[in-house]
């Protein structure tokens, strides 16, 4: 499919009851969605799951930049006050088409990510564990070395990760096998900090905390986003300050799949998703 050619960058107000949108490939994204709940309980979140094109982190970054314009064109018609691209791959390779596109504020997982990391090292070694296409692009390398340049950055694709959570296989003599031969060379590196730099590493934390052990600090990017988030809508004063709000999901193929294993990384039920033709 084609993207539309129309520019939506245009000066206007962004009123403080618009939605939080929020993409990602498929279910991963939902670890943000999480986060961002548990934050920003007033906001109304609309949720895009591109499961029908899913993965991104295999794909080129050209592929995955279109995705992701796609994916906003139809989260943007739902009167946005923030986008919240919740994909690492996307986030790596697509933000800034996005910011130059729209004209609500748009925040990748990315930059939180690499503040929150920056802040937690101590002795400047830090790694990047993600999927092919974010470690490919170096856009946390570049983040991390913009907030600082004399850090050691070790970075490493860990593809087989991102199936495996989805399955459900946390730990076992599988996911550690993989998780062991993945980190051996981080273990080695005297990282103390490691950035989960992909949606479904969070639900593999145990498991990588375990394998890296005490001395490295996990910095999980979903988390750091939606403080970020809330953060960003304090400081334009486009928060909520009351009332409930309400979530709704939207996927790119049947639904069933994405409503099965969706708890997993929501933390509970995807009650039901409405299915977008992309
Ligand atoms: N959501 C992707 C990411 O965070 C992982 C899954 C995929 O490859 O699409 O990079």
């Amino acid at each position: 499919m084609e993207p539309l050619l129309v520019r939506h960058k245009a000066a206007g107000s962004m009123p403080a009851d618009g939605a939080i949108g929020i993409f990602d490939s498929g279910v991963g994204g939902l670890t943000v969605l999480h986060a961002l709940l548990e934050v920003l309980p007033r906001e109304d979140l609309v949720y895009l799951g591109d499961t029908g094109r899913h993965p991104y982190g295999t794909k080129s970054a050209e592929t995955v930049t279109r995705y992701s314009i796609e994916n906003v064109e139809f989260l943007a018609v739902k009167g946005l006050k923030l986008l919240v691209v919740a994909c690492n791959s996307a986030s790596a390779v697509a933000l800034d088409a996005l910011t130059a596109r729209y004209a609500f504020p748009v925040l990748g997982v990315i930059e939180p990510g690499a503040r929150a990391a920056v802040a937690s090292t101590r002795n400047g070694r830090i790694g990047v564990i993600g999927t092919d296409a974010t470690i490919a692009s170096g856009a946390y390398t570049r983040a991390l070395r913009a907030l600082r340049p004399t850090l050691e950055i070790y970075t490493r694709p860990c593809p087989l990760l991102v199936p495996l959570a989805e399955e459900g296989w946390l730990d076992g003599p599988v996911p550690r096998g993989v998780a062991e031969t993945y980190l051996a060379t981080l273990r080695k590196s005297g990282i103390d900090t490691l950035i989960l730099g992909c949606t479904h590493y969070p639900l593999l934390r145990p498991l990588i905390a375990d394998v890296m052990g005490p001395g490295v600090t996990l910095v999980d990017s979903a988390e750091e986003t939606a403080r970020a988030a809330a953060a960003l809508l304090a400081e334009r004063q486009l928060a909520r300050a009351d009332g409930t709000g309400s979530t709704s999901f939207f996927v790119t193929d049947v639904p069933d799949r994405f409503v099965r294993i969706g708890h997993r990384f929501l933390g509970a039920r995807v009650e039901s998703a409405v299915r977008v033709e992309r």
